[in-house]
């Protein structure tokens, strides 16, 4: 819902529990008024009218309370927008006037030849409140040094507390806290891609728990180099300021009738604490940006950790039918299938089947999985070339370089030049191609490097080519999607190296982490779920002891229970296990199928954090709920407390699938559900139903 004053000049965003409100001043200045619980139009325009308070000559007024502070004039924060052109750097601007329609709300700024234009929508029946920016130019190069996406403002309180993703290969997503002091807290990715080392989402508290009090957080939908930074100012006030691009030695070069349009950066006030805000993050997503989340994720298995890239069709018919044996409903053949792609040394870039491996190409493996009942899915890496192959043989100009320097090569690999378009070109029609001839219901697309030489020749350091690179990558995810509107998409990079919302509108599901080691993916699954809803978290069953990370030893039991709280999928080696193995590992996929729902659209609810003792999650779906606990390691012989559980009723009985035991839902509510692990690394899976 939208609401305008009659000058127009304030505006009042509301959703189902919170408003954002907008005044621009008769200076043309704009200002942030509020963002929080619902207030109405009146309460708006009081705020308007206070009055800034009145700043000796060291501090501006206006700092703190600007909705896009742009740099020059009377400001000392980061600004959000710095253009330089051939005569002036900076921006003033003036108010334009505003358009509505379509759930979206457009402010518009003129500077001279450079319109701005603040894009505000809150998709309907959510808090979100999606904010971006465009940038239109009619007069000589501008050139954008930085353009964020947003600045949001928090309200005066004492004390904030931060709460960011961070990481690194195989152990992504990992959640801190810590209080937030004067100066500028910074986060981001100058490596082309989103990064292992943060994910784009903040959270800011005062004194929340995981289900009660107030919870800021904002999210950016970009898939490359960004920057999120949070500034304590000196007089206490937050705000956060985020967009694409990390550095501000420029972004790009807006030409003459040239416009650029910021990526989305999201914003969620909840009161609902740290659960309440990731649930409507959650539900924002499988609503708004992931696309079909209506349709649940099937269960697939994976070749990669059980044949690396030594593969041939006999061995992953071999596979394929033990996985079919299982319940497994999507096979998905990894690296190795391709031109000379025997190691990660050569063939990157020659996507098609080796004849060696593949003598009939994929069909026939297709066809046979498609026979056992299966979807049948690829691994590619399209973004990517090494230089022993014939693309690069063919066209050693197509990748970033920096002419007259060393190309980088990281995994033995180079990265292509998306922005140009006989690159793009090139891969729509390997892709395609590849999409037309074998019946491929699933693409997993990896990213397996990060940007270093980012050069083009005649030009060593274009800054486009880091925007236009996402924007290519976009733009072929699109045309992908478009004409083969049946097939899905994995986001993977390493792991969990290309996790946003802009990725996440383009694709199905993506691959968390390259660790699968189920304990370590507790810790890693919690930060997840901070934003990311389980419906798009893939998480694979592999051989015990963990052959990629660390070599620990857990049951089929726990490494199963730890992947049902994602899209479960296995990627063991299932010509080596055992007859009982399978037996077992058939079971937990049956159960798997059977709680799916709830997993994948269900309310999260995180019971107790992965901290060492028990932990669990609690999934709910109408008069049906889950609860997957995971005991990492009992201590002196002392019983697990038992798990209160969430939103459930209290004056109604639940009957508990596994034991056929009735709980009143007050007592699992207020003492609740006593789960009886033992032991080191112990799990199960409970499903209690209304009665
Ligand atoms: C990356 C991915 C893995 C696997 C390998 C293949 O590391 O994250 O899952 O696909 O590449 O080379």
């Amino acid at each position: 819902m939208l609401e305008i004053s009659e000058d127009g000049r304030t505006w009042v965003l509301s959703g189902p529990a919170s408003s954002y409100a907008v005044h621009v001043t008769d200076r043309d200045e704009l200002l942030h008024l509020h963002w929080g619980p619902r207030i109405g139009l009146a309460d708006a325009e009081a705020l308007a009218v206070r009055p800034l308070p009145d700043y000796w000559p060291f501090e501006s007024p206006l700092d703190g309370r600007e909705e896009y502070p742009v740099e020059g004039g009377p400001r000392f924060v980061r600004p959000a927008l710095s253009v330089r052109t051939a005569g002036r750097r900076g921006t003033e601007w003036r108010f334009e006037g505003h358009d509505a329609g379509d759930g979206e709300l457009r402010l518009r700024f003129r500077d001279g030849d450079l319109a701005v234009t603040l894009h505000y929508r809150m998709p309907s029946a959510t808090d979100v409140v999606e904010r971006w920016v465009t940038l239109d130019n009619r007069g000589p190069d501008a050139e954008l040094l930085r353009a964020d996406s947003a600045t949001w403002t928090l309200p005066d309180r004492d004390a904030w507390r931060l709460s960011q993703l961070h990481g690194r290969w195989g152990a992504e997503s990992r959640l801190t806290r810590s209080g937030l002091t004067h100066g500028e807290k910074v986060i981001g990715s100058r490596r082309g891609h989103t990064s292992h080392q943060h994910l784009p989402w903040v959270a800011l508290d005062t004194d929340a728990t995981e289900e009660r009090g107030e919870v800021y957080g904002c999210a950016l939908g970009w898939s490359g180099s960004w920057r999120i930074a949070v500034a304590q100012l000196p007089d206490e006030r937050v705000q956060i300021t985020g967009g694409a691009g990390y550095d501000e030695s420029g972004l790009l070069t807006l030409g003459t009738g040239e416009s650029y349009t910021t990526p989305v950066f999201a914003g969620l006030w909840s009161e609902g604490g740290f659960g309440g805000a990731s649930r409507a993050w959650h539900a924002y997503q499988r609503a708004h940006v992931i696309p079909d989340a209506g349709r649940d994720r099937p269960v697939l298995f994976n070749s990669w950790e059980a044949t690396e890239f030594d593969i041939s069709e006999e061995q992953q018919r071999a596979l394929a039918e033990r996985a079919a044996a299982m319940g497994v409903e999507l096979f998905v053949v990894d690296d190795g299938w391709f031109g000379a792609r025997t190691s990660d040394r050569a063939g990157l870039g020659d996507w098609t089947p080796n004849p060696d491996r593949f003598p009939g190409g994929l069909k026939p493996l297709a066809d046979h999985v498609h026979g056992l009942g299966m979807q049948f899915g690829i691994w590619v890496e399209p973004e990517m070339v090494n230089a022993d192959s014939d693309l690069y043989r063919a066209h050693p100009d197509w990748v970033q370089y920096q002419p007259g320097r060393k190309r980088t090569e990281f995994r033995n690999q180079l990265v292509l030049n998306l922005a140009r378009d006989d690159v793009r070109e090139y891969l729509w029609g390997q892709l395609h191609g590849l999409l037309a001839d074998a019946p491929v219901d699933y693409v997993k697309w990896d990213f397996n490097r990060c940007f270093t030489d980012a050069g083009w020749p005649d030009d060593p350091y274009p800054q486009r080519l880091w925007v236009d690179h996402v924007r290519g990558l976009y733009a072929l995810l699109d045309r992908l999607r478009a004409a083969h509107p049946g097939v899905a998409f994995e986001s993977c990079s390493g792991g969990g190296g290309r996790i946003d919302l802009g990725v996440l509108s383009r694709t199905d599901q993506v691959w968390t982490s390259d660790n699968t080691d189920p304990l370590d993916r507790l810790a890693i699954q919690h930060g997840f779920s901070q934003i990311h809803p389980a419906r798009v978290m893939a998480a694979w069953v592999t051989d015990s002891p963990n052959v990629m990370l660390n070599q620990r030893a857990s049951s089929l039991r726990f490494r199963f229970v730890s992947a049902m709280a994602g899209v479960l999928g296995v990627g063991g080696d299932l010509t080596r296990w055992t007859g009982e193995e399978l037996a077992e590992a058939r079971e937990w996929v049956e159960l798997y199928k059977e709680i799916r729902p709830m997993v994948q659209r269900g309310d999260q609810y995180r019971l107790r954090p992965p901290q060492g003792g028990l932990s669990a999650v609690q999934y709910v779906l109408g008069d049906e709920t889950v609860v997957l606990a995971w005991l990492q390691a009992q201590r002196y012989g002392e019983p697990v407390p038992a798990l209160r559980l969430c939103a459930l009723d209290p004056a109604a009985s639940y009957e508990c699938l596994e034991t056929g035991e009735i709980h009143r839902g007050a007592v699992l509510l207020h003492h609740g559900l006593r789960v009886g692990l033992r032991g080191d690394l112990d799990a199960t899976v409970v499903r209690l139903k209304r009665k």
